[in-house]
């Protein structure tokens, strides 16, 4: 299984890292004998698995349950674990039992953070505490109404200035990587030659040390738009339905189950009706 040391060298070895979310015993399993680097139990999921229209919803509970079911299908992969909402911002009390019993009862090899300014000081206590962190900079979900939608991060000079600035400060407060989302993919590169620790985009160009994707994404599966920055790989929208519909029809006609489908006994010791 990589570590913190390991994704480091691939960054220094300009090896690409992978990352793909997963948030449950199969999804982890397909992943992991994909060969992909590291799994993310996102907290996307609370749209993509439970049909919530934003990740606010997503509660520690949520995160547990399905963090440990991922884990459970992929015990040789390194597995990320998001903190979910205001699960990391009420006290620094607070954000460190959350991070902690997030962290133990999952079995994951590290939490996400998203955010600098406040949430650098969570970033450090739990690093030091011995939880290795991944930090989120651009667009940040759990931020969606104070952003003001789903956008593009960092386009103008300030903004520019600040995501660099902020992203020095999560390197520095510990943050062993860093997802950047939704970034121009100039921006994206400047980042990324400014740190030692990599970064893993999603919708942030080529030139991050890594790349993450929504599993359901990636898949097209029960998702019906798909963001600029998706490459589907699959269309399991379309070839789940045929097969579901194929069995529905076949059930109906009678052509399912066949014999070979079907348990037998000897009929002389069937009893009368
Ligand atoms: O929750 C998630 O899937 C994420 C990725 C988009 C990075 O945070
Ligand atoms: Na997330």
């Amino acid at each position: 299984m990589l570590n913190k040391n390991s994704l480091l060298k691939m960054k220094q070895d300009q090896e690409k890292i992978t990352m793909i979310t997963a948030y449950d015993y199969p999804s982890a399993k397909i992943a992991q004998s994909a060969g992909i680097d590291m799994i993310l139990v996102g907290d996307s999921l609370g749209m993509v698995v439970l049909g919530y229209d934003s990740t606010i919803p997503v509660t520690l509970e949520d995160m547990i349950h399905h963090g440990k079911a991922a884990r459970r299908g992929a015990t040789e992969t390194f597995v990320v674990v998001d903190m979910p909402f205001m699960s990391y911002h009420i006290s620094i009390e607070e954000s460190l039992k959350n991070g902690k019993k997030l962290f133990q009862e999952t079995g994951a090899q590290a939490l996400k953070l998203e955010g600098a300014g406040e949430i650098l000081t969570v970033i450090r206590r739990l690093a030091e505490g011995g939880i290795p962190v991944v930090g989120h900079l651009g667009l940040t979900p759990q931020s969606v109404h104070v952003l003001g939608g789903y956008k593009v991060q960092g386009k103008d000079e300030m903004a520019a200035r600040k995501l660099l600035d902020e992203a020095k400060e999560v390197e520095q407060a510990g943050a062993m990587a860093l997802v950047l989302e939704c970034v121009p993919k100039q921006l994206a590169e400047r980042i990324s030659e400014n740190l030692s620790i990599p970064t893993i985009g999603i919708g942030a160009g080529i030139d991050c040390d890594g790349q993450v994707l929504v599993y359901h994404d990636l898949l097209k599966y029960g998702v019906d738009r798909l963001p600029k920055f998706v490459k589907p790989y699959l269309n399991s929208n379309v070839q789940m339905t045929d097969a579901v519909s194929q069995y529905v029809s076949e059930v109906k006609s009678g052509d399912f189950p066949e014999n070979q489908h079907s348990f037998t006994m000897d009929t002389t010791l069937l009893p009368e009706g």
